[in-house]
């Protein structure tokens, strides 16, 4: 957050300047002073008191009071009783533009317990990194249904961002993705078994080039598409809008972004509801990293997803593990069925003979 540009952070913090010479009592300082009960201060009306609290699966400890409360624009203007008339099929889906600024800001900061800094809601809008939402059109809106953004459609030249207004229309999920070795740059080895100065063909500082913007989401460069986030408003999950955010995401990466080799992301490990989307989706758990978020003051671990694409390939320490494990259950699966018939076998002539023998 940005310190205001009226107060000095130094002078602010440094309550010793301050004339020591007399009391709030107006008794100069070596006159006995009489005590007062502080008075207690006012309590501060909170306008969003009634507003009803974020249920996001991301959320640490769903009853502490850090739980966000549901502020973006879409809860005001659909009851949870109008979305569940709305159709899945009858969503949108485009890139996010300069107009949602606010509204993904405000869906952001319900869904996931971290902040996220200006620059990458910026880059979000300006289509600066894949980004894909789904949107309901009221009867006279105006969506546009175009695929994602992949480097330059947010129809945002490169000054300010501003946030308009989304008009007639509400966006009930997003998901955000990116190339940038930047953004992989740690977790390769984990996913591919290799770097991003071996594996991706994004220009790398050493090599002469600037590791920003060098069009890697444009499908020039990472070898990895990373899931930034993923989050669908309250009152519209369970309805497959994730599902179709991230089918979607992944046919745009199979057919524009050829150089990918894998789809991959970071679960906070008790996100159960995000855990399960993506093992439905064929995504392979291939690491945990612990301490890996800090959320409301504690530390959590995460686990590392992917999902190959091209002929992108896990480390090969993972698949002869797969390979092992893979093998020892069949070896079991197989003695146990074998043991299974020949008792089976064995069995069968006094069985037989039972079923002949009369009562
Ligand atoms: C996780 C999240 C994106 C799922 O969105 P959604 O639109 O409800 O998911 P879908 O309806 O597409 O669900 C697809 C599958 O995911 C799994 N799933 C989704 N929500 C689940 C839940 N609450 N519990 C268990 N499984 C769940 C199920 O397998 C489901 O298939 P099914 O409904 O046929 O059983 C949504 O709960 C959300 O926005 N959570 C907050 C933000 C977040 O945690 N994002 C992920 C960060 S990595």
């Amino acid at each position: 957050m940005a310190w205001p540009d009226f107060a000095d952070p130094n002078e602010a913090a440094c309550p010793s300047q301050m004339p020591p010479f007399r009391d709030v009592n107006g008794a100069a300082a070596d006159e006995p002073v009489l005590e007062l009960e502080p008075s207690p201060a006012p309590p501060v009306p909170d306008p969003d008191k009634d507003l009803p609290r974020s249920t996001s699966s991301a959320m640490p400890d769903p009853s502490s009071p850090s739980v966000p409360r549901l502020k973006a624009r879409v809860h005001g203007r659909l009851s949870p009783e109008e979305c569940a008339q709305i159709d899945l099929n009858a969503l949108e889906y485009r890139a996010l533009r300069p107009e949602d600024y606010q509204e993904v800001v405000a869906l952001h900061t319900e869904w996931f317990p971290v902040s996220y800094d200006e620059a990458f809601y910026n880059k979000s809008v300006r289509g600066e990194i894949f980004t894909l939402a789904a949107v309901h059109r009221h009867s006279n809106g105006n969506a546009a249904s175009e695929g994602g953004s992949s480097g330059s459609n947010s129809g945002d030249p490169g000054g300010d961002v501003i946030a308009t207004g989304l008009g007639d229309c509400d966006l009930l999920g997003i998901v955000t993705m990116s190339t940038n070795c930047e953004h992989h740059a740690d977790d390769i080895m984990s996913v591919l078994g290799s770097d991003c100065a071996t594996t991706c063909r994004t220009k790398h500082p050493k090599d002469g080039g600037s590791m920003a913007n060098e069009g890697a989401d444009s499908g020039n460069g990472g070898a990895l598409a990373y899931i930034l986030t993923l989050g669908v408003v309250d009152g519209f999950r369970r309805r497959g809008l994730a599902k179709e955010l991230l089918r979607r995401s992944i046919q745009h990466a199979d057919r524009h972004m050829l150089e990918v080799q894998a789809v991959y992301l970071h679960v906070v490990t008790y996100n159960e509801a995000a855990i399960q989307l993506y093992e439905s989706m064929r995504f392979v758990r291939l690491d945990r990293f612990n301490n890996f978020y800090n959320l409301h003051g504690a530390p959590y671990d995460s686990f590392l997803y992917a999902r190959n694409l091209h002929q992108g390939r896990f480390p090969w320490k993972f698949r002869l593990r797969k390979l092992l494990a893979f093998s020892l259950t069949e070896w079991v699966m197989s003695t146990w069925s074998s043991m299974w018939s020949n008792d089976a076998l064995e069995r069968r002539p006094s069985e037989d003979s039972d079923t002949m023998t009369p009562p």
